[in-house]
């Protein structure tokens, strides 16, 4: 695996064959890459032909290149948004001085921290889907799954790239590790919760594309606001890619709602028993899917109160999502009202950005859902389907560990532990969600419980033969 050609073999806009100790350190990490995804990848289709989107570049030709690709020679490429001339920092103490192209001695650990935080989930979700294209619902669906799976492996090397190009010695051991470390491994896990679950059926991949992932937007969004340039610039070009991931749960979890609503005409009944007994997931399971991965993925946010996140935005590291659409970039004067188990606290603004960053989350979240609903409604139906509270189920911060319903209202920890799997999928649900679960290969072919997507993927019919088998 010696001697690659870099300029040809790794696409990239970093100048990377006029830096020779970075691209030896690249060169080294690489074969450790392709055994992991040979390892730890999709599982059993390494020698299918994938119709897959490359980027090339940056610009609007080349960001999105579609072609057919064995996996294992998928072109990882390194890409940063171009640079913007006289960028200042947006926020924080130190706004309106020249951002940064180099990372400030005192702020390296922290830096390193966060890089090391995004780029671990990366390779973690390729890892909890590597089974799902035994069971995929259609050569559609498996081609999309094989588009996020290797664009998050891209996500890794834009971490590894930062992690090699900035953080000499130390960036080289963080980036091993990032191969070293398994989601679900009891010994060597992934470093957040929620990347630790599998995903072992399509209906958890989607709530995960759609909860999971917009999480990875917001933070993603985050970063770009900071003021070391070269995170900035890279995660500025990982949101145009994030963007199919989202896409990929809002179609999925409507494809499944509008198929459901079709088979509960079909049979007349909104019975979750007999929806089951046709073949379709029954509204109320689809329900308890949203609450286990959109509480789950709430965690991610971090602490309610957190002293962390009011050093990282002080310092310029890390802003809030569309930080421009503030008025207060500064947040030294301003408190924030915290609802926590012991009431209503008033709170510095600077540490209850977490939840800031949460409540705008959940709002962009509520959007598929008002989507789902008036599909049910239209269709005559009268279930809802709803988010639920941020204090649900939480494992990390003020609601951590509480006895609490999905809307919010405290209970006897007794009645909380009753009626837990009413709220999210008990053994029984995961056993009949995984019975849907077949592989269906034949072109343009869907599986009984989700209905076809609306367009194909770049223009294709959607029965066309986005991944071929041999
Ligand atoms: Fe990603
Ligand atoms: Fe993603």
């Amino acid at each position: 695996m010696s001697g690659i050609n870099y300029s040809e073999k790794i696409p990239n806009n970093v100048n990377l064959v006029s830096d020779r100790t970075l691209q030896r350190a690249l060169e080294h990490w690489q074969p450790h890459f392709i055994e992991w995804w040979k390892g730890m990848g999709p599982s059993d289709f390494q020698s299918a032909d994938v119709y897959l989107r490359t980027a090339t570049s940056v610009d609007a030709q080349g960001w999105a290149t579609y072609g057919t690709v064995k996996m294992p020679d998928y072109r990882w490429g390194i890409f940063l948004a171009d640079q913007q001339a006289d960028r200042k920092i947006g926020f924080g103490d130190q706004m309106g001085q020249p951002v940064w192209q180099q990372v400030p001695g005192e702020y390296r650990s922290t830096l390193r921290r966060l890089i090391v935080t995004q780029g671990d989930t990366e390779p973690a979700s390729v890892e909890q889907q590597r089974l799902l294209g035994h069971t995929c619902p259609s050569l559609y669906d498996l081609r999309n799954l094989f588009q996020i799976n290797v664009e998050e492996g891209r996500h890794l090397w834009a971490m590894v790239y930062l992690l090699h190009a900035y953080f000499g010695r130390d960036g080289r051991e963080e980036a091993e590790e990032l191969l070293a470390r398994h989601s679900g491994d009891a010994d060597k896990p992934r470093i957040l919760t929620t990347f630790n679950e599998p995903i072992s059926d399509w209906l958890s991949l989607f709530c995960f594309t759609y909860f999971t992932d917009r999480d990875g937007k917001y933070q993603l969004k985050s970063l770009a606001e900071s003021a070391f340039d070269p995170l900035s610039r890279t995660c500025r070009f990982m949101l145009t890619e994030e963007a199919h991931h989202m896409f990929v749960g809002e179609t999925g979890l409507g494809r499944v709602v509008k198929r459901t609503l079709e088979v509960m005409k079909e049979i007349g009944s909104d019975d979750p028993g007999k929806v089951r007994a046709a073949g379709a997931v029954d509204l109320p399971t689809l329900q308890k899917y949203l609450n286990f991965w959109c509480s789950s993925s709430l965690d991610l946010f971090g602490s309610e109160i957190s002293s962390n996140s009011a050093a990282n935005f002080a310092n310029g590291l890390k802003g809030r999502p569309d930080e421009t659409q503030y008025e207060d970039h500064v947040l030294r004067s301003s408190t924030f009202k915290m609802g926590t188990p012991a009431g209503t606290e008033e709170v510095p603004m600077l540490n209850a950005l977490n939840e800031v960053m949460r409540e705008s989350y959940l709002k962009d979240c509520e959007i598929g859902l008002k989507r789902w609903n008036r599909q049910i409604e239209r269709a005559g139906f009268p279930f809802r389907l709803t988010l639920p509270s941020s204090r649900f189920r939480r494992t990390i911060g003020a609601w951590a560990g509480q006895s609490v319903d999905p809307q919010g209202k405290m209970l006897s920890k007794e009645e909380y532990e009753n009626k837990l799997h009413s709220w999210i999928p008990s053994e029984a649900d995961r056993a009949f969600v995984h019975s849907l679960m077949r592989k269906v290969v034949e072109p343009g072919k869907m599986a009984a419980w989700i209905a076809p997507p609306e367009r194909g993927i770049n223009n294709l019919a959607v029965g066309y033969e986005y991944v071929k088998l041999h």
